[in-house]
């Protein structure tokens, strides 16, 4: 059987990061390997694990101070820790996270574990700064402009928006900019509209995780607090025009 020496190299290549156990200082090795160095443009900034945009006890009594807790000091920093650890020693300790996640995407087992850890921080992240204490509400104008736009009125869009947020199983649900129009969409697990070439204005987590503490089986009333007392339109409308500007058609 013939092999070239570059599909050799790739086959141990493949072969070593399968059979290696799961470990930071091995996936660092692997993306050493892999990726070229950063650009030199690359900012160093060193990834780091983000503070609450408000105190714990904050949003309730949609959100307990326990649920948030549990959810942003174990299960966010969890993520965030695991990504830390697999690019220490990287060209990658001081990239972005959106920078890792598309890097990585379409991976091979410690890769595609990187993706998704970098996947699950980053959308944590937005997660808390989609709500705000007594969120909620009326949308601002461009805001409201743009959903009413897309769904005819602010009503049908919140109807949607929880529909997706409904999709059963453990996922996102969010509103996104895609292709230039505001939209309701859904994601599951550790997925992301930043690889569907959509741009993210508000998210909520809908893992079990998020939610349980307070509501138990009651998804619909967790969803129902998210949408008319948690949400933070202010920040999904101070998206926007980064997301217009990114979403245009390069000609
Ligand atoms: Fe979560």
């Amino acid at each position: 059987m013939y092999f070239n020496r570059n599909h050799e190299a790739i086959s141990s290549r493949r072969q070593f990061i399968k059979t290696a156990t799961a470990g930071a200082a091995v996936a660092a090795a692997a993306l050493a390997g892999l990726y070229r160095p950063a650009a030199a443009a690359e900012k160093a900034i060193p990834l780091l694990f983000p503070v609450l945009p408000y105190p714990e006890n904050a949003l309730e009594p949609y959100l307990s101070a326990k649920t948030l807790h549990i959810h942003h000091d174990r299960h966010h920093r969890k993520y965030m820790e695991e990504v830390i650890a697999r690019v220490k020693g990287t060209d990658y300790q001081n990239a972005t996270l959106e920078k890792i996640i598309k890097d990585t995407y379409g991976g091979i087992t410690m890769i595609e574990t990187l993706h998704l850890m970098a996947v699950m921080a980053w959308n944590h992240d937005f997660y808390w700064k989609s709500m705000k204490p007594k969120g909620g509400g009326e949308m601002p104008p461009r805001l409201k402009k743009a959903v009413t736009e897309a769904f005819g009125s602010v009503d049908t869009f919140k109807t949607k928006f929880k529909e997706a947020a409904m999709t059963f199983g453990s996922g996102w649900a969010w509103l996104v900019l895609d292709k230039g129009k505001v939209a309701a969409t859904y994601t599951s697990y550790h997925e992301s509209p930043l690889m569907l070439n959509q741009m993210p204005l508000l998210a909520i987590d809908t893992w079990e995780h998020s939610y349980y503490l307070d509501y138990q089986e009651r998804k619909a009333d967790y969803v129902d607090a998210f949408i008319n007392n948690l949400a933070n339109w202010q920040f999904a409308e101070s998206n926007l025009p980064a997301a217009a500007a990114a979403a245009k058609p390069k000609k």
